[in-house]
């Protein structure tokens, strides 16, 4: 009976592991650290707390100084990228072409790709992201899961920029991430929580 179960939980790991394996966003094991990942620990990071943090005094000024000059550059740097017709996209858009501002042009665009029941694009109506950074990660068509803001960020990039997705642990990345956060200033966290006109009961 025993060797049974052992027998039985041994195919579901096996099973789960193919599958795993199989879906396309699996970290995959933990990998020990690399010694490039120990010398930006040794040199980088060590360097930096003795900068930032190593007395009372560079905690009270270096510090938040460091935090408020580095956060702005973030943001002004994301914003400039949301608002820029070359940096994200390769067909003359910019992410504020159809979200103005970071709100909406109230109007539709159409997908790239036909549907295959109508042969027809979709028209889909663009949404405002004031506040639609804090309803991350959220379950979206195209990728079929949860994915972040970020990665919504791409779909968007890819269709309807007609560009190749940015990196995500690129700075481009985290910089466009933070002025979407920023629209999200006064918002309530809702993970999940649909677009203003598709209401969920
Ligand atoms: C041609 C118009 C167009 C451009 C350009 C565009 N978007 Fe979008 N965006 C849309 C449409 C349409 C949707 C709705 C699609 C959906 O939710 O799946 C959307 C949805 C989003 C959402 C999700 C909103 C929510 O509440 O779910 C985010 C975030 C977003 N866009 C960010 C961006 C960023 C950042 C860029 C620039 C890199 C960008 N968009 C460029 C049309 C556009």
């Amino acid at each position: 009976m025993r060797k049974l179960l052992v027998f039985v939980l041994g195919v579901g790991l096996v099973a789960g592991i193919i599958y795993a394996g199989e879906s396309a966003v699996s970290a995959g094991a933990p990998q020990a650290l690399e010694q490039a990942d120990k010398d930006m620990m040794k040199n980088g990071a060590m360097k930096n707390m003795d900068k930032y943090m190593g007395t009372m005094e560079a905690m009270k000024t270096v510090l938040p100084k460091a935090v408020m000059a580095k956060q702005a550059a973030s943001l002004k740097n994301g914003k400039k990228l949301f608002n820029s017709t070359t940096a994200l996209g390769a067909n003359g858009q910019a992410c504020a072409s159809c979200h103005p501002g970071g709100a909406t042009t109230g109007g539709t665009v159409q997908t790239p790709m036909k549907s295959e029941l109508t042969g027809k694009p979709y028209d889909l109506p663009v949404p405002s992201l004031v506040g639609a950074a804090a309803t991350f990660p959220k379950f979206k068509v195209p990728n079929d899961r949860v994915i972040t803001v970020s990665e919504m960020a791409n779909n968007c990039i890819m269709m309807f920029m007609g560009a190749k997705p940015i990196p995500l642990k690129s700075q481009e990345m985290t910089d466009l991430t933070a002025y979407l956060h920023s629209l999200s200033a006064d918002a309530k966290m809702e993970p999940g929580k649909m677009p203003g006109m598709m209401k969920m009961k």
